[in-house]
């Protein structure tokens, strides 16, 4: 099983976004997903209606305080394949206080380990706060791969004060990275300074860049992935390689199943169940 957490300390760069396609196109492939909304907003909570994001009954919120275990906070999603942990707003009050306990940082990676977690998933996708927080911590200790989005020059200058973190927290650095544009293509100055901005960081990007697209921001209000919505839109095309790019990371550089980027951006429902998770 791996673990991609996407994260910047930045608001409205397209994190939640992100994990929720991601971890659908996962899903999609054939792949056992677990998708965590880790962000105290519960905005992916409310997108898939899997909470009201106040009460902490049945979310993550309940978990981390040992009051129900993680398999009772699991829910099935309308999605084949794709299960949730839902978030609530008493996440970030929790944050302060665990942090008062040792080693904390580590809290979510240990209830990841209980309970058999990792035989049952291939895939935890993990959509983090916009903010440093001890919750975010908990959602770097895990993680085998990043996916950091920047729609803005900010985003890349506020990235500085996540990979001090990464580092704090995973001085080994045991983790791959994915500098992921987004929705900068409507802006071709801003995307130009944003890309001018990573090359003097030596900052590689990823293949993959997450155009603009107007379906995508609409996707939330549907419900579900823009694989569901819009198939053959942009957003969809991307969210595609993206997942691709996130897969070559664990198969050493191989695409495990080239052909079905054709067959997530078809209308279709493409024959992925005879498609065996090879990643776990
Ligand atoms: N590629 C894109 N094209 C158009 N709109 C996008 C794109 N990515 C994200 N958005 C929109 O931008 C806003 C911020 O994205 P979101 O995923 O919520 O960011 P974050 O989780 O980092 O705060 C949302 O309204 C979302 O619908
Ligand atoms: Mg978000």
């Amino acid at each position: 099983m791996k673990i991609i957490t996407v994260i910047n300390a930045k608001g409205g760069c397209g994190k939640s976004t992100i994990a929720m396609n991601v971890a659908s196109g996962l899903a999609r492939y054939g792949h056992r997903v677990l998708l965590m909304d880790l962000d105290p907003q519960a905005q992916v909570t409310q997108w898939l209606a899997a909470g009201d994001g106040l009460t902490a009954d049945g979310t993550l919120v309940s978990a981390l305080m040992r009051q129900q275990t993680l398999s009772d906070v699991i829910q099935a999603t309308g999605f084949e394949r794709l299960s949730f942990v839902a978030s609530a707003d008493g996440l970030e009050d929790l944050g302060r206080e665990i942090s008062q306990t040792e080693g904390y940082p580590s809290m979510l990676t240990q209830l990841i380990a209980e309970e058999h977690i990792t035989d049952r998933f291939d895939f935890i996708v993990i959509d983090s706060p916009n903010q440093i927080s001890p919750i975010m911590e908990n959602a770097i200790f895990p993680a085998d791969a990043f996916i950091v989005p920047f729609e803005s020059t900010k985003a890349v200058k506020s990235y500085a004060s996540i990979y001090k973190l990464l580092l704090k927290l995973r001085p080994i650095a045991d983790f791959r990275l994915l500098h992921v544009l987004s929705n900068l293509t409507r802006l071709p100055g801003l995307r130009k300074r944003v890309l001018t901005l990573m090359q003097n960081d030596a900052m590689a990007s990823a293949r993959s860049e997450i155009r603009s697209c107007g379906w995508l921001a609409q996707v939330d209000e549907n419900g579900g992935s823009i694989f569901h919505y819009r198939p053959l839109s942009k957003g969809a095309q991307d969210m595609a390689a993206l997942v691709e790019e996130v897969r070559e990371l664990f198969t050493n550089g191989q695409p495990a199943h080239p052909e079905i980027a054709d067959a997530v951006s078809s209308a279709d429902e493409p024959q992925l169940d005879a498609i065996t998770a090879s990643t776990a």
